[in-house]
């Protein structure tokens, strides 16, 4: 089974590393081979080399295991620099900083709050109509010493491959099919033209097609501009939201670049575990949108208990909570103490009980918070 485990990025290699080497894996059926061959296993190891285990999810089983020479069993912290490996061979930062619902005369300052505070992957939308202001204040913050982003001091600049940006591919109101997705090639490219701004040299890290609400004509017209796209150079991955796994295994029929990511709704109320199997097995990394369920469940006793357990928040629980699953959460907020806060979580872990008493609370459907379009034909 393909499996991605959070890696350190490039600042971060100065740390002991104990991700190692790859295994090259059988081919599974439902895709074809095009897609397969970046899928990588890590195994851990301990610094000696010793194999110790291979996990697809960050297990902190301290409460449970709590003799220290156990200790070599655990796995590296968590840290705000990791990276999750995708099946293009990219590595995205593991936590993500959502736009949705940010106004657009607020989200240039949000997301400049989000970088300063270590963020490092901003997720938009044409629909969020505040594609021009991430891309604007991504500019600033990488061409800016100091002010605008200065990197932690000392006036270094961070570079614009530190930083990554994800948008997504709206469809037209209309009928499915063609009339559905509008003119979608001047859709790419007006979308690169905010994110990146004018030039040759610009590009959109991720690209998805937000919903698989176009229907499979409309899907395959949306998904071989996304690809013609990739071919300019003007974007780095390709990847999906809000797909069922019927709609991936009808775009892995004719699809010719890696379906990197679907970006669906997770958290522990809704957990979507048919779709996260079926990503698991295929390689395709699972952005977590809503990680906060909106805030709708703030009041959960189990959630509650769990942050006052920590001494944490509720939202800080929720975010540790997804990254220990080996999601990319998106949690979004306007408000910079909150922004702050929820990058927040690398100093402390949830034990193995209270991730099972988190994944207990599975709702399903009745959990979701946004939208459900992953049943649609
Ligand atoms: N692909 C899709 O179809 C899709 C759908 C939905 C979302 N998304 C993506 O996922 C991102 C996150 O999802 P979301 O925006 O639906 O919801 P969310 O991140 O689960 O929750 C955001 C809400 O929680 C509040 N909040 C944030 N941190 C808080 C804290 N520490 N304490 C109390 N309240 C806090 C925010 O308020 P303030 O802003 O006022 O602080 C906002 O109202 C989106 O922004 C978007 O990028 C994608």
């Amino acid at each position: 089974m393909p499996v991605y485990l959070p890696m350190r990025s490039e600042p971060c290699r100065t740390r002991r590393v104990t991700c190692v080497d790859d295994v090259t894996l059988g081919f599974r059926s439902t895709l074809p081979k095009a897609l397969i061959p970046p899928t990588r296993m890590f195994h851990i190891r301990n610094e000696t080399g010793a194999h110790l285990k291979d996990s697809s999810e960050r297990s902190f089983p301290e409460d449970s295991n709590p003799d220290p020479k156990n200790k070599e069993e655990m796995p590296p912290p968590l840290a705000i620099t990791d990276t999750i490996l995708l099946s293009s061979g990219h590595s995205i930062p593991q936590l993500g900083f959502g736009c949705y619902r940010s106004p657009p005369d607020v989200t240039g300052a949000s997301v400049t709050t989000a970088l300063n505070a270590g963020y490092r992957h901003i997720d938009t939308a044409q629909v969020y109509k505040n594609e021009q202001e991430v891309g604007d204040a991504v500019r600033r913050f990488c061409n800016t010493p100091e002010g605008g982003g200065g990197g932690g001091g000392g006036g270094n600049k961070v570079g614009r491959r530190e930083v990554w940006v994800t948008t997504k591919l709206r469809d037209a109101p209309g009928r499915l099919g063609k009339k559905r997705v509008g003119n979608v090639g001047d859709l790419v490219a007006e979308s690169v033209r905010k994110v990146a701004g004018e030039g040759e040299e610009g590009y959109v890290d991720l690209f998805l097609i937000h919903s698989p609400f176009a229907g499979p004509e409309g899907r395959a017209v949306q998904w071989k501009a996304l690809e013609a796209l990739k071919r300019e150079g003007k974007v780095r991955a390709l990847g999906v939201s809000n797909f069922g796994v019927r709609h991936l295994e009808e775009l892995a029929g004719y699809a010719e670049e890696p379906i990197t990511v679907n970006q669906i709704e997770v958290h522990p109320w809704c957990q979507q575990k048919e779709i996260v199997e079926y990503c698991r097995q295929h390689g395709i990394a699972i952005q977590a949108y809503s990680p906060l369920a909106q805030g709708t469940r703030r009041h959960d006793p189990v959630l509650t208990a769990i942050a006052q357990e920590l001494d944490r928040t509720w939202a800080q629980v929720l975010i540790r909570w997804s990254l220990q699953h080996g999601f990319i959460p998106l949690p979004k907020s306007d408000t910079p103490e909150r922004i702050a806060s929820n990058a927040q979580v690398y100093d402390f872990a949830l034990s193995s009980a209270q991730m099972g008493r988190l994944d207990g609370l599975d709702e399903r459907e009745a959990g979701r918070v946004c939208w459900n379009p992953t049943g649609c034909p």
